[in-house]
């Protein structure tokens, strides 16, 4: 074993506190943390000032994917009353919040992500009724619910598509979406050369959709915008129409008692005018790269790299008027309900302008969660987040894992760590599993120690790896067959989740049906499994939770420790607490280097993501591992 390299209190911190004594109430912390400066200085962040109601400044929120996290009618897809009949372990795991990918009237042909009709439930998970029972039993658990918002595109399904289909060129039904003529002579060519997100064009031709064939629309020659799939169109946000249907569904689901949406492509849904020509490459969570980079290196971290294109589709300056809008609809009703915007925008200081006062409470930071496992890119993400949301008076949120990467205990297993490949197949490069869980479990550590919000993905709390061997047979993301294959696409994370180790897929499902199949290797992971069993993935997140809350981390002071502020393999921080919190402020370190580091004396763990080492009557942090410390 390499020799072990000495941790000492950090300076910073040592200031902050009297003597030998337990640490006090963490006023004097904040204090001195305070002059560091935060606006300045990227080694401090102070929380803006706030009401105690705004829960979302430091909530941690769990995403149900729900096709896949509980069945309850058997036939193999999650459902509404499923997930229901489970929430029990959300309150158990001890998260403030559900967010519910979508559940509305949909084709399922981006599971749920084309959305038929905003104001009802899609059969195959129930009823508004099952909705309502959900909403009642998360608030009774004292769960709040967010749901998810598709505002870019409707499916081709929806009744305002086909009336534009029927309507023809010209309509009114047309103009509530992006129509327009081809180039070429016989317009044969699409409008621009947009691509699809999936792969291929973002364009389809009206009389080449399958449903043309004997239809009114046989020979029509317009051409449709759809930045996803072709059963995607986009809407036309410069139609005022659109503007107020989408106020109204949000006040349908807020008066059914939603707190709060999560707004799909926030970012997209005003392009720039006249649609120009961009030939640069966007991939989903990253955003854009210029089509001049020709690297195949990706960023260490998106703070780190040039990823300044703004693409015509994405990030117009238009579009935060429609979010000052949908804030003057929401603040009316009680209980602080909130917008969060999934936006692939970069640098951070442009995601900021998403969450100024007057617009949406929280963005997802995927700048976090695309960074690679490297001491200074995190320190720099992690600082450059919470200063860029400092700015505006707005808390950073992290998240590690959702239902379009692969997840988090694959990702970095992998030979490079980042954002990761769109799926993950049976005959590409595999993780290696142990070291991927092993950083998982540090990098989550890392991620609920920072103040904030913070995000986790259904089954990452049992240590979940992607699923890499699926067989294409049964794959059901649109971009698997947009690129021929190529992109693996979002199924591996999408499985099943073992609920039960020794029922018939794993208690998914009464039946044992599965959607999608699940790895044999997940009866160990199951949640009965790990309940109860110490150093397991599931108790190191309740315990975290729980520490997390009770210390309130989410709304502390966080400072770089001094010490560490250059490792190139260490990452030490400080994070201060709630003020009303009499417990210590937490020195929170992760090694992501090789050798272990001593950890400093008069010094108590809290929680470690792995177990600790002995090294000549010292206490050792190993690689790969987080701990969280306060002083004796
Ligand atoms: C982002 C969603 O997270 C993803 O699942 C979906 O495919 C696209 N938006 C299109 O709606």
């Amino acid at each position: 074993m390499a020799a072990a390299r000495g941790l000492r209190w950090p300076e910073t911190h040592r200031r902050c506190e009297g003597g030998s004594r337990p640490p006090r109430p963490t006023r004097r912390s904040i204090l001195t943390v305070k002059t560091l400066r935060p606006s300045t200085d990227l080694t401090a962040h102070t929380p803006a000032p706030h009401r105690d109601e705004e829960w979302w400044r430091h909530a941690v929120i769990y995403q149900v994917y729900p096709r896949s996290f509980a069945d309850a009618d058997g036939d193999g897809l999650g459902d509404l009353p499923g997930i229901t009949g489970r929430l029990d372990h959300l309150a158990a795991l001890g998260v403030d919040a559900v967010w519910l990918s979508p559940f509305y009237r949909s084709p399922q042909a981006d599971g749920g992500y084309d959305v038929a009709d905003y104001r009802d439930i899609d059969p195959i998970f129930g009823t508004l009724a099952d909705a309502d029972a959900l909403l009642a039993r998360a608030h009774e658990l004292g769960l709040r619910v967010i749901v998810d918002l598709v505002p870019n595109h409707t499916s081709d399904q929806h009744a305002w598509f086909q009336a534009a289909l029927a309507a023809g060129p010209g309509s009114r039904e047309r103009a509530r979406y992006i129509f327009r003529e081809g180039q070429g002579e016989t317009g044969e060519e699409p409008p621009n050369n947009w691509e699809s997100v999936f792969g291929g064009a973002a364009w389809t031709r009206v009389r080449d959709r399958a449903d043309a064939v004997g239809s009114s629309w046989a020979d029509d020659a317009q051409w449709y915008l759809h930045l996803f799939d072709s059963s995607q169109p986009d809407l036309n946000w410069d139609n005022p129409e659109v503007r107020a249907e989408f106020e109204d569904v949000l006040r349908f689901w807020l008066d059914r008692g939603v707190d709060g949406f999560r707004v799909d492509v926030a970012h997209g849904l005003v392009k720039a005018p006249g649609l120009p020509d961009w030939s640069g490459h966007v991939t989903m969570v990253e955003g854009a790269e210029d089509a001049d980079d020709t690297s195949d290196e990706p960023p260490v971290s998106r703070t780190s790299e040039k990823h300044h294109a703004r693409p015509p589709m994405y990030d117009q300056d238009g579009v935060h008027a429609v979010y000052r809008a949908w804030r003057r609809v929401l603040d009316p009703y009680p209980g602080e309900r909130i917008l969060v915007a999934e936006a692939w925008v970069d640098p951070v200081e442009r995601l900021a302008r998403y969450v100024r006062p007057d617009e949406m409470h929280q963005a997802f930071n995927f700048g976090y969660l695309v960074t690679r496992w490297d001491a200074p890119a995190l320190r720099d993400v992690i600082t450059a987040s919470l200063r860029a949301n400092d700015d505006v008076g707005a808390p950073t949120t992290w998240v590690l894992s959702n239902h379009d990467v692969v997840r988090h205990a694959s990702r970095l297993g992998l030979e490079r760590t980042g954002k990761g490949p769109n799926g993950i197949g049976p005959a590409d490069p595999q993780p290696d599993a142990a070291l991927g869980l092993r950083r998982a479990r540090a990098a989550t550590l890392l991620m609920l120690a920072l103040p904030g919000s913070a995000y986790v993905y259904q089954g990452e709390e049992l240590g979940l790896p992607e699923h890499t061997a699926l067989p294409d047979a049964v794959r059901q993301d649109p971009a698997f067959f947009r690129t021929s294959g190529d992109e693996k696409g979002r199924d591996g994370c999408r499985v099943p989740l073992p609920w039960e180790a020794d029922a018939p897929g794993f208690g998914f499902s009464p039946t044992g049906t599965t959607w999608l199949p699940q790895p044999a290797a997940w009866a160990a992971l199951a949640v009965d499994a790990q309940t109860g069993r110490a150093g397991s993935t599931l108790e190191l997140y309740r315990t975290a939770l729980r520490l997390r809350r009770e210390l309130g981390l989410g709304v502390g002071a966080l400072a770089l420790a001094e010490e560490h502020r250059d490792s190139d393999t260490v990452v030490g921080l400080i994070n201060t607490g709630s003020p009303e919190e009499a417990r210590a402020a937490v020195l929170v370190v992760a090694n992501l280097g090789a050798t272990p580091l001593v950890l400093p004396e008069g010094t108590e763990v809290l929680l470690a993501s792995e177990e600790l080492l002995h090294d000549d009557g010292r206490v050792t942090l190993p690689a790969d591992t987080t701990v969280w410390l306060v002083r004796r």
